[in-house]
This record gives C-alpha cells, sequence and structure tokens, in this order.
C-alpha cells in the first residue's frame, strides 16, 4: 500500500492511507467494549503508526468515543489528527430498544453548543478536521455550511468535512465554506459513490474519506455462518446481515481467501489494501474494538495487491453482484 501523506484538500492538514474509525469503540456496534478496551485500542493504533482518529459527538450517548481518545493520547495531542462530527445527537426513547434514536440537528446554535463539548471531552482547543454529521433536511445546508466556516475562522477547526452527502448538498456546501473532505460509506460491495461523489471530489480537489470498509467486520475474514447478532448489537438490523445476503456475503469472503493467502496477507489487509488504492480515495477509516484487530488491520499497510490479485478480486465482485439496501446513513 502507498504510505504516504495524502492533503485534505487545500487544507493544512494530511493523513495517511489508514485511520481508526472510533465508533465501535463507544459500545455502539455492540455493546460490553469497555473504556480500557477503547483506550488500549487507540494506543495500538498510535503504536502502529495510525493517527487519523475518527470520532463524532454522538460516538456514545455521553461522548464515550471522545473521552477514550483524550485518555489515549495524552500529552500526544499534536502527533495525531482529530477528526470530529456534529449535527447528531442522542434523545432518549423509550420505544426503541436500546432507548435511545439518533436526531439530525445542524442549526448553527446546535452545532456550536456540540463542537464546544466536544473540544471539552477531548481536552484540546481544536479539531483538526470537522465535519457536518450529515445535512439537515430541516436546516439550508447553507447555514450549517456558513456556522462551520466560522468556527474554521474561530480557530476551533483546520479543516471543514462534509459527511453522507449527495452532489447538490457538496456543491451548496462547497459555496459557502472552503470544503476539504467528504465522507461516505464506501467498500468492495458498497461502491455507489463512484458514480457521483467521487468524480464531484477529484473534480474539485476534495478529499474522500471512506467508511464501512469492513462491512462493520462482514469483510474482516473472521466473521462465521453461525454468528448470531443480539438485539443489543446493532448489526441484527442490516439486511447485509440477514438470511441469503449474509450467506452470499460470506460466500464473496471466501472468494478472497485465496487471494489473501497467496500474498501472505489476511482477508481483511487484502480488503484494506483494495479500498485505499481505488482511484480518488484519499483515506479508509476501519473500526476496531481490541489492540488485537487494529494490529491485524494495521498489516494492510505492508500488503501489496498485484495484477493477478485485482483481477480475481474484480471477478469476485462482480460474482457477488449487487447489495441490496441503503448505502448511505
Ligand atoms: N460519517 C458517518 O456517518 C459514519 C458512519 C459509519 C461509520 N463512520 C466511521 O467509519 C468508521 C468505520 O466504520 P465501522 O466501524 O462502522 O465499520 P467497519 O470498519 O466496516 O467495521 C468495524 C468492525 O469490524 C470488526 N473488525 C474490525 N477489524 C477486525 C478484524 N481484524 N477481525 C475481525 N473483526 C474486525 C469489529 O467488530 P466486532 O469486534 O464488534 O466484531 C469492528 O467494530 C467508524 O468507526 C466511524 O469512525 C462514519
Amino acid at each position: 500500500m502507498n504510505t504516504s501523506p495524502r492533503p485534505l484538500g487545500s487544507s493544512t492538514v494530511s493523513v495517511g492511507p489508514l485511520g481508526l474509525g472510533c465508533w465501535p469503540l463507544a459500545g455502539m456496534t455492540r455493546e460490553g467494549v469497555t473504556r480500557a478496551d477503547a483506550v488500549a485500542t487507540v494506543r495500538a493504533a498510535l503504536d502502529c503508526g495510525i493517527v487519523h482518529l475518527d470520532t463524532a459527538y454522538c460516538y456514545g450517548e455521553h461522548g464515550e468515543s471522545e473521552r477514550a481518545i483524550r485518555e489515549a493520547i495524552g500529552g500526544r495531542r499534536d502527533d495525531v489528527v482529530i477528526a470530529g462530527k456534529c449535527g447528531i445527537h442522542w434523545d432518549r426513547d423509550e420505544s426503541c430498544s436500546p432507548p435511545r434514536r439518533q436526531v439530525s440537528d445542524a442549526s448553527p446554535g446546535r452545532l456550536i453548543t456540540e463542537v464546544e463539548e466536544s473540544l471539552g471531552r477531548l481536552g484540546t482547543d481544536r479539531l483538526d478536521l470537522l465535519y457536518l454529521h450529515a445535512p439537515d433536511p430541516r436546516v439550508p445546508i447553507e447555514e450549517s455550511a456558513a456556522s462551520l466556516k466560522r468556527m474554521q475562522e474561530q480557530g476551533k477547526a483546520v479543516a471543514i468535512g462534509l459527511s453522507n452527502a449527495s452532489l447538490d448538498n457538496l456543491a451548496r456546501f462547497a459555496a459557502i465554506c472552503p470544503l476539504a473532505a467528504c465522507q461516505m460509506p464506501y467498500n468492495m460491495l458498497q461502491r455507489d459513490i463512484e458514480h457521483d461523489i467521487v468524480p464531484w471530489c477529484r473534480t474539485h480537489g476534495v478529499a474522500v474519506i471512506a467508511y464501512w470498509p469492513l462491512m462493520k467486520g462482514l469483510l474482516s475474514g473472521t466473521m462465521s455462518r453461525d454468528r448470531v447478532f443480539p438485539v443489543s448489537d446493532s448489526r441484527h438490523r442490516y439486511a447485509i446481515f440477514q438470511g441469503v445476503e449474509f450467506e452470499r456475503n460470506l460466500d464473496f469472503v471466501d472468494a478472497l481467501r485465496p487471494v489473501a493467502s497467496r500474498l501472505g496477507c489476511t482477508v481483511a489487509d487484502v480488503v484494506l489494501a483494495w479500498t485505499a488504492e481505488q482511484p480518488g480515495i484519499t483515506a479508509v477509516l476501519f473500526g476496531a474494538t481490541s489492540p488485537d484487530q487494529v494490529q491485524r488491520n494495521a498489516d494492510a499497510l505492508r500488503c501489496s495487491l498485484d495484477d493477478d490479485a485485482r483481477q480475481a478480486i474484480g471477478l469476485a465482485i462482480r460474482d457477488r453482484g449487487p447489495v441490496p439496501g441503503r448505502q448511505r446513513v
């Protein structure tokens, strides 16, 4: 994998090809991830040279992800790139299990409050990259963009990004606020953004940051066919983890195994290396819940795909066919 630093748009911030996604650290994918696990996972990433830490105001009902990052980095603030997000928070909802639901509110006042709180939890005076987490249909995106631009001017964010966006969102946002990065779901089987978002970002000099590279663990190569997701595991809701779709996805993973073993890599390494080398993809964020997962995924930095591997992967993707379901949050 090419490990050279990649600038985020025309900003002064650069990142490596892999970043640590800090959503699962808050026990939001599955419960049972302790604070000690979270801190050790972030430290393992730093030890592997992965310093791009992707978090958000809503990663944890009470900022658990941001608090773990603060504890993990200690005095190493200047060695890491902290990417945060604002515009989504949790509300209590007793009709849900667990009793909470995500709410979008990208009104300027709310965004400012969330960023102040995030900076406090992280123990820092600035985010290196601050995204609007998702456009809020009730707030003109220009108002949200202007709010982020003001925060950048005040030094609370070095670079600004937009996540979960349409082309129209991107164009309207960028007309108000210098845009450095766009964060979208992207992996071997969910490639919608290649048709619109990636070309737009390449034309406009905006970095593309890919999330869900491992399809929430499905493409890690270690998920067993009899895996049962309890109600507390958010994966039970996704069609990709159910019935025939789950089977077909695991058949696809099996088709990657010979590629991985010929290269002396794991399936997760091959998946991450392939994702990171796709045209227009600037960086790839993998989530992890343990130091061991981080260390295994960081080996992808040393995984080099050759033409035979690319061809075999292309055939496996073709044979898998389209994956149903929503590809954007
Ligand atoms: N902008 C947005 O709206 C948005 C949305 C989603 C995600 N993101 C960002 O993107 C990051 C990545 O997404 P994600 O964390 O949801 O999904 P992901 O990276 O596709 O999958 C992460 C999950 O895969 C499993 N895993 C990781 N490495 C593994 C390994 N080597 N072996 C076995 N299992 C492994 C872990 O699950 P278990 O240990 O539980 O099995 C982990 O929680 C997030 O953490 C977040 O920072 C952003």
